[in-house]
């Protein structure tokens, strides 16, 4: 009894010990400014990141939107304790910040920074399907104070997220292109480009620019997950200096974003140069790369540009420094700033065009393996645009700069190049098969328009390319190379051939959305891309085709090949064509499916000669044990005659 009795005061005493902090801490409040929602890890983390005016424990409290009641956090709130430092001189007061994390899909979820009694205003954000297609937005250079006047440049940047959300309000990442601001250090132009509310509603995914490497304002300011900050990745190579700098990746949804510090790039200045953004980007993508479906690099400095940087010196040596790497790596997309200007490259192999018949400003294009799609964003803001700039005769691959054989007046590196003296932002629709680019215009001479404002000329006119219009779109369709089996082209087979070639261009077969039935299994199923047979050989040897399916994979998660089966068909008869019997899935016969070599048809010797169609009725009917994810597998095909 006793026992009991001492413990219970004791912790009567330990309650009222940690209330007597509070009324100290409101008697002075910290002030709350510069509040951004940042991109987190993965699709399920948010970073948020904030200035605070005293140096006080802070925190961030976060609940469901739907569990608050009045505009009151529920007693449930999560809180993630925050952390930072006292920002440099020139900034003054302290930085914070706090990963959220285990975010659930689908939910609105509301959130504030500070301490109990001294709380932000309430912000709101949303999780959607952390799997599947998204839409993420692209912005090059706010670079707020360029114009020479803040609040016009705060007033198109607030004009270009709005236009650009209200038009993609499911939009799920604000991609940076870099230069946030004119000038690193200058708290003000940091205030006006934090200014818009939708920077706390939608996850921002810094890129530093030369215009923020001057100082710690931008890492105060946009704190970056998995960031690297070591000391070859700052342009003197020195992270303590008072410059900004590192690099760091994420993954969203099946993209792997990597973001580079292009600031750093003379060895001569310290930093580690391009050497090691390559080596970089090569440790990453070998650690992550099979986490993802595609791969999307971002930074500032364009090297695939058509205005007054393509010709600089760094843009130069990085078409040879970084071409060979990323076409070697399998990056699909390369999002670059700088430039205030809009261009998309060519597929770019290996420094070079990969393919010398790609018409300018094609609709679709088709990477082969090594094929890489360079943009260059223009001026999210209207703070400055630059013009688009002549070619010369320095070349047409590699560093030079020569004109476009198809299109004279372009460089020879770029499909689209763009520049009307209005806001615009890249939008990026990722999809199962593709990605699709395009460049939208987010205003149009009128103001907000500081540059034109300002007295700079102006070329749209908006009765044809108003607000919401693009002035580029491009759907690529990148080189599946876990999928080649089912993209090579065989050519027709010549008179006396046997040969094979799959319909189609592109190779994946997609099964959609498998079905539950009683919580038992999932089904989906689909029809094989068909698949034409021709044999005209006078020996009349026998053929067959036969195919194996790899194991379903989604980043780490897999299941077994064997739960696909297939019913094989003759679409189109000839050559003597025979359907080979159906395989069942494995959850029906505890077999092996596909997972092991199964014919889809033969014919005999002696057949007659001439041209098949065969395909197959999929079936893929696995436990409902298995995780929900977007999962592929890679169908191998095999073509066997004697
Ligand atoms: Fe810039």
């Amino acid at each position: 009894m006793a026992a009991g009795a001492t413990a219970a005061l004791v912790g009567l005493a330990v309650a009222l010990g940690s209330g007597v902090g509070s009324p100290a801490a409101a008697e002075d409040p910290a002030a709350l400014t510069g509040i951004i929602l940042g991109v987190g890890a993965n699709e399920a983390q948010r970073i948020v990141t904030w200035y605070s005016s005293a140096d006080t424990a802070q925190k961030v409290q976060l609940a469901p939107t739907a569990s608050l009641v009045n505009g009151e956090f529920p007693a449930s709130a999560a809180t993630f304790a925050a952390v930072g430092g006292a920002n440099i001189a020139t900034s003054g007061g302290y930085n914070r910040h706090t990963t959220l994390t285990g975010l659930l899909e689908h939910t609105a979820y509301s959130y504030r920074v500070g301490t109990e009694g001294n709380w932000s205003p309430t912000y709101a954000f949303k999780t959607q399907d952390y799997e599947g297609d998204y839409d993420f937005l692209f912005y090059g250079d706010p670079q707020i104070g360029s114009s020479g006047d803040v609040a016009k440049d705060q007033a198109g940047w607030k004009e270009t997220l709005d236009v650009s959300l209200a038009a993609n309000p499911n939009a799920e990442l604000l991609v940076s292109g870099g230069d946030q601001v004119e000038t690193a250090n200058t708290e003000a132009q940091w205030t006006a480009f934090l200014a818009p509310d939708k920077l706390r509603q939608y996850p921002w995914a810094a890129t530093i620019g030369n215009h923020d490497v001057g100082g710690k304002a931008y890492e105060q300011h946009l704190f970056t997950p998995n960031t690297d900050r070591s000391a070859p990745l700052y342009a003197n190579g020195n992270p303590a200096s008072n410059t900004s700098g590192g690099n760091y990746w994420f993954i969203y949804k099946d993209v792997l974003f990597i973001d580079l510090n292009s600031n750093s790039y003379a060895t001569s200045q310290g930093g580690g140069g391009d050497a090691a953004h390559v080596a970089y980007v090569t440790d990453v993508i070998n650690q992550h790369g099979a986490e993802a479906k595609w791969k999307v690099l971002v930074f500032h400095h364009a090297i695939y540009s058509p205005a007054s940087h393509a010709k600089d010196g760094d843009a130069k040596v990085r078409r040879v420094d970084f071409a060979n790497a990323f076409s070697n790596l399998g990056v699909d997309l390369v999002l670059q700033g700088h430039d205030h200007s809009y261009s998309r490259s060519y597929e770019i192999k290996n420094g070079a065009k990969a393919n010398p018949a790609e018409q300018p400003g094609a609709a679709d294009v088709y990477p082969g393996p090594g094929g890489v799609i360079y943009v260059t964003a223009n001026s999210a803001s209207g703070s400055k645009y630059y013009d688009i700039t002549a070619p010369d005769k320095s070349g047409t691959s590699g560093a030079g700069n020569g004109a476009d054989p198809l299109n004279p007046g372009s460089y020879w590196y770029n499909s689209a190049q763009n520049q009307e003296h209005v806001r615009s932002y890249v939008k990026v629709q990722v999809r199962n098969d593709r990605l699709v680019v395009e460049n939208v215009r987010s205003g149009t001479c009128a103001a907000p328009n500081a540059a034109v404002e300002r007295g700079l000329s102006c070329s749209n006119t908006p009765a044809g390319q108003p607000v919401g219009s693009i002035t580029d779109k491009v759907t690529v369709h990148p080189y599946n190379a876990d999928g080649q089996q089912l993209q090579v082209n065989v050519p027709n087979a010549a008179p006396g051939e046997f040969g094979w070639t799959i319909d189609g261009y592109n190779g994946l077969v997609n099964l959609g959305t498998a079905q539950e039935h009683n919580g038992d299994y999932f089904d989906a199923t689909g029809n094989l891309n068909p698949i034409t047979v021709s044999d005209s050989r006078r020996s009349l040897a026998p053929w067959s085709i036969s195919a194996s399916v790899s194991d379903f994979r989604d980043a780490g998660k897999t299941f077994s090949g064997a739960y696909l089966g297939w019913v094989p068909r003759v679409l189109n008869p000839g050559a003597g064509a025979k359907a080979s019997s159906p395989v069942l899935s494995a959850y029906d016969d505890q077999g092996q499916g596909l997972s092991v070599s199964r014919g889809l048809g033969w014919a005999d010797q002696g057949h007659p000669r001439g041209n098949a169609q065969l395909g197959a009725e999929l079936d893929l009917k696995i436990p409902a044990s298995v995780e929900k994810g977007n999962y592929r597998a890679t169908l191998t095909i095999t073509a066997l005659s004697s």
